[in-house]
């Protein structure tokens, strides 16, 4: 693979080439393509999806991607979907502390934990949340998730993409989004963990900006594609991992799935350093609701109801007069899985752990803990810098289902309903 280099932009129609010559002019799908090489076609939408909303790219790589072996069922009983596959809970509030990384070698695919579910991928509804819990590379062996685009969240260890469009480098901070159907492979340095949402809507874009106008939260020039690069040895047999219908398959190839030497549009693996976000905020009293602190979108077909929100938590100026600057107390209708990368989280200054999670179901109330409320409450209410911290919340109009990995793996806090025990009742009449 050839060195790590970055174009910029989210949904541009970037055009780039390993080989000096590898993409033709003018013409998407020549009698022959240059080089010798093949034009194949991806589209991350329908062909007649709104121009708006349209994604495909042209890839010319040595052989089609048709070219593989049959696949068989492949085992990985950690890693499900679906609402189906969730467990019945109580609506309590749940949270959990971080998971260790096992000593058993595990990648990517064998390294995931689902924790919680909802919709259903065959319906292109919903999402999954997920721990990777990883140790080795997927060396000689790529994933292609058919089922949904993956939105990957380093907490612990830089990782490494490489895809078919080219090489990406992340570590904690940054997050990285792979579109449906676009092979990949993770490697790693060392022990790593992420967290992975899988989206089975549809795909995850810049939310509109209204009021805010032009400029503001993530701006579109720091997302970062990766420029074509293929492997040159070919002869290697590889792995194929499909996610497919919510089950896992797998195949073998005779050589590698990273043979695009070329290619152009807009469906494309992206990278983006959540350090660049431009934070929105009050600067008189109170403050707005958390969908302040979206990232990325994907919507459904009813309008601002999403099917799901990636949205953070990242170092801010804390101002405003006459404010509770935490979280407030709310019960919310769409549900609300959370995750720590590093720091502290305003509103649970110990309990929640970096790689630890909680969950709050719709309608299921939360708020700051007791510490959090009473030294909130009281505070000088100076500027003050929120800093070394970043939580991320996927936010979803269905209900998540926690999997029974989730509810049995030992992690979940028993005692995080505790939090608030202390608060207590000051009505003075
Ligand atoms: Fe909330």
């Amino acid at each position: 693979m050839p060195e790590l280099a970055y174009q910029s932009g989210f949904g541009n129609q970037f055009a780039t080439e390993a080989v000096p010559g590898a993409l033709p002019q003018g013409r998407n799908s020549p009698q022959r393509a240059p080089l010798g090489l093949v034009a194949e076609l991806i589209s991350g939408s329908a062909f007649t999806a709104p121009r708006a909303s349209n994604q495909r790219t042209w890839v010319y790589r040595r052989q089609p991607s048709v070219v593989t072996g049959a696949y068989a069922p492949y085992a990985q009983p950690h890693w499900v979907t679906g609402a189906a596959a969730g467990a019945v809970v109580p609506p309590d509030p749940l949270r959990w502390h971080p998971i260790a990384i096992p000593d058993a070698p595990l990648d990517f695919v064998d390294g995931l934990r689902t924790i919680v579910v909802n919709g259903d991928p065959d319906a292109q509804t919903g999402m999954a949340a997920h721990l990777a819990l990883m140790n080795r590379s997927m060396d000689g062996r790529a994933l292609v998730n058919a089922d949904s685009e993956m939105l990957v969240i380093p907490q612990q260890g830089t990782l490494r993409f490489v895809t078919e469009l080219g090489v990406l480098d992340a570590r904690p901070g940054e997050v990285v989004l792979l579109p449906r159907g676009i092979a990949f492979s993770v490697m790693v340095g060392g022990p790593s963990r992420a967290y992975v949402c899988e989206n089975h809507g549809a795909p995850f874009r810049l939310p509109e900006l209204g009021p805010i106008g032009s400029n503001g939260l993530a701006n579109p020039r720091d997302f970062l594609a990766p420029v074509a690069g293929y492997e040159a040895r070919q002869d290697a047999p590889y792995e194929i991992i499909r996610r497919d219908g919510g089950a896992l398959w797998r195949t073998t190839q005779p050589r590698t799935p990273f043979d695009v030497v070329a290619w152009h549009g807009n469906l494309t693996p992206v990278k983006y350093d959540t350090a660049h976000f431009m934070v929105i905020g009050s600067i008189s009293f109170d403050h707005p609701d958390p969908s302040i602190f979206t990232v990325l979108t994907s919507p459904t077909d009813t309008p601002g109801t999403a099917n799901c929100d990636f949205v953070i938590f990242p170092p801010r100026w804390m101002v405003g007069e006459d404010t509770f600057r935490p979280p407030w107390y709310h019960r919310n209708v769409m549900s609300e899985f959370m995750g720590l990368v590093h720091g502290q989280y305003d509103a649970k200054p110990e309990g929640f752990k970096p790689g630890g999670m909680s969950l709050h179901n719709g309608m299921v109330p939360h708020g700051p803990d007791a510490e959090a409320f009473d030294k909130a409450s009281n505070a000088a209410l100076a500027p003050h810098k929120l800093d070394h911290t970043l939580a991320f919340m996927l936010e979803s109009r269905w209900r998540f289902k926690p999997t029974a990995f989730a509810m049995g793996c030992g992690a979940l806090d028993a005692r995080y309903a505790d939090c608030w025990t202390a608060l207590q009742d000051n009505f003075r009449p």
